[in-house]
């Protein structure tokens, strides 16, 4: 069976002590849970999240974001050794790095490669506008998307890539995807894995579902049999409705 994942992923909130008492207040609340859950808050606290493992111990921490660089004259940016002994995840390509700040293919590409250098698990991040989705070109979005991040790697490393489909649409709106729009779009995800590895690879990979997910709709999103899980935002900064949601994928 794939492992089950619930992933926060905190964005730009909470300061430092507001978040150590965010992640003690989710890691009270963990119960016997099979979903792996991950938190991903700010840089900032990532030090200290590491430094007080021991009051968390069933939650690991990820990054959100990492320097498409190795290091050198980049005003700013967190390179991937900066975070390494602080994370076992990364989220990469979300869709307010690629708006926001440009992102392209190629940088989500160069930051993959050096976080499995790095032994950092990427969570990817790809899905479509409401325009694109409109426009009925949301497949082919998506598929560009993967194929240009991913389809360099070779067999070991593609299975070390978290997918998180997160329409744009959905993301911070209340309007999450239905859970037959989500279904649909998990399952051509894993047949392009299929289709460019094996079926095998495709069976073993997580793809997780982000867009306004929270406790009212996540039971149902996660009986979807391609939907492994959740990449959360708003959700995720409360901790009782972060529980429900952790509830819902056991
Ligand atoms: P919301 O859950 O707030 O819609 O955000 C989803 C997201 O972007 C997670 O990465």
């Amino acid at each position: 069976m794939r492992q089950k994942i619930i992933a926060g992923n905190w964005k730009m909130n909470t300061t430092l002590e507001e978040g150590i008492q965010l992640l003690q207040a989710i890691a009270v609340q963990i119960k016997d849970n099979t979903a792996q859950v991950i938190i991903c808050p700010p840089h900032t606290h990532l030090a200290s999240f590491n430094d007080n493992k021991d009051v968390h111990k069933q939650i690991l921490i990820g990054a959100q974001n990492c320097a498409d660089e190795a290091c050198g004259a980049y005003t700013g940016d967190i390179s991937v050794a900066m975070i390494q002994p602080f994370v076992k995840f990364c989220i990469v390509g979300h869709s307010e790095r690629r708006s926001y700040h440009g992102e392209t293919n190629e940088s989500i590409k160069a930051k993959i490669d050096l976080l499995l250098q790095h032994q950092i698990q990427p969570i990817f991040c790809c899905g479509e506008s409401l325009e694109e989705r409109n426009n009925e070109v949301h497949f082919e979005l998506v598929e560009s998307q993967i194929a240009a991040a991913l389809f360099h790697l070779d067999e070991s490393s593609i299975a070390q890539i978290i997918i998180a489909y997160e329409p744009i649409w959905a993301i911070g709106t209340g309007h999450t995807a239905s859970s037959a729009q989500a279904q649909e779009m998990h399952a051509f995800i894993r047949s392009l894995i299929a289709k460019k590895y094996s079926s095998a690879i495709a069976d073993r990979i997580s793809i997780i579902y982000g867009g306004s997910c929270n406790a009212s709709n996540a039971m149902e999103l996660f009986a979807q049999s391609d939907i492994d899980g959740g990449l959360i935002g708003g959700a995720s900064l409360k901790a009782e409705e972060f529980i429900k949601i952790i509830q819902a994928a056991n």
